[in-house]
């Protein structure tokens, strides 16, 4: 809630959030509604076509990118409906520093012309929010869905990061477990590069492992002793390398198949029996919440659910809906809210793009 000067009357915060870690230019206004996010405005200038061109992002490319989209983009998410807002939030890190650095000086400068609070937002507490956003294409709201509750145990899986975080109480993150190699959607990328694939690699290959067995190739789950909750992607990621070169070259579209499906279930099985273990170890867990790129995964969805129904009947599940689950500024302002509720803001003076912000 914030207050209106000369009057009585509460009004609902809107925040405009800024999104520019990576290759995607984002602004969004969200507002808070009895302790929801609701979504107002969005608009995203998406360089994927042109990291297609050359196999990945290339960072100097992107960040010059940003600079060239980020005045558009924020045109739009303002003026689409003529939308003011009391608070400027942007995503300060992790993610390429060029990239966050045009996001963090936009957002600092709106905040000083226009004397409105600052919130600093680290890019994977955007990734948890996402989980309190409802679908824009359904109109659905999250009281039919329901919001996670908390405790919730978040598994974060994007293009840079791969982790498993609780959190006990609101805008308080504990991190349990990390990859120590590749993030999920980074091996999801660098196999796809391996089978002829184009950037990004993820949905190419659920598309691909639609056509191949999934039981096909035995590929090895990384880091797989009972109570370890960190991942490692390294060896899956080298075995399907040495599956690839024992067969010569061009390789069957069958047995691409075989092994884009084999690896994609590799990975399924992967991160469902580490948030079995971490539920297990932490049973006061209600929510668990799947969130990031690599969310966007059918095969994922449908799989990490019903491990974690099988291991706690109790627990509810809950995913980021899929046009949220790849990067967006909507789940930054989400985060802001919460920030907004049960913490405070920033000095946008003191706050620096930061690309290895932790939790
Ligand atoms: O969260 P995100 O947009 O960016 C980061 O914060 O890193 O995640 C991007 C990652 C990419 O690696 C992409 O290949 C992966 O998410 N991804 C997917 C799918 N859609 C995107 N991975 C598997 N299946 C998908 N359908
Ligand atoms: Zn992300």
């Amino acid at each position: 809630m914030v207050y209106v000067e000369n009057s009585e009357q509460e009004v609902n915060m809107k925040i405009l959030a800024i999104e520019t870690s990576c290759d995607e230019t984002a602004a969004s206004i969200v507002e808070e509604d009895n302790f929801r996010p609701v979504v107002l405005s969005e608009a995203v200038a998406s360089q994927m076509a042109i990291h297609a061109e050359s196999g990945g992002v290339i960072p100097n490319v992107a960040a010059r990118l940003h600079v060239e989209n980020l005045p558009a983009v924020l045109k739009k998410a303002t003026d689409s409906q003529r939308l003011d807002y009391d608070a400027v939030a942007v995503t300060v890190g992790p993610g390429l520093i060029g990239s966050l650095l045009v996001g963090v000086a936009a957002a600092k400068t709106i905040a000083m012309a226009k004397d409105l609070p600052f919130f600093a937002v680290n890019h994977m507490a955007g990734h948890v929010y996402s989980a309190w956003l409802a679908p824009s294409e359904t109109g659905d709201s999250k009281l039919e869905t329901g919001l996670p509750q908390l405790p919730a145990l978040f598994v974060i899986v994007s293009g840079g990061h791969t982790e498993l975080v609780l959190m006990e109480r609101h805008y308080r993150f504990q991190l349990l477990g990390a990859t120590r190699d590749d993030a999920a959607g980074e091996a999801f990328d660098k196999v796809a590069r391996m089978l002829g694939l184009p950037y990004p690699g993820g949905p190419a290959i659920s598309e691909l492992a639609r056509h191949g067995r999934s039981d096909a190739i035995d590929f090895p789950i990384g880091l797989n002793e009972r109570d370890n909750l960190d991942f490692s992607f390294s060896g899956l990621k080298g075995a399907v390398f040495h599956e690839i070169q024992k067969h010569p070259a061009p390789l069957s579209e069958h047995l691409r198949a075989d092994i884009a499906a084999s690896f994609q279930d590799t990975v399924a099985r992967t991160i469902s029996r580490k948030t079995v273990a971490a539920l297990q170890s932490n049973p006061e867990v209600r929510s668990v919440c799947l969130v990031g790129g690599v969310a966007a995964n059918k095969h994922l969805r449908v799989e990490l659910e019903k491990a974690v129904k099988n291991a706690r009947g109790d627990v509810q599940f809950h995913l980021a809906p899929l046009q949220y689950c790849t990067d967006n500024a909507a789940m930054i302002g989400a985060a802001a809210i919460f920030k907004h509720l049960f913490s405070k803001p920033d000095d946008w003076s003191l706050v620096e793009a930061n690309p290895n912000f932790e939790l």
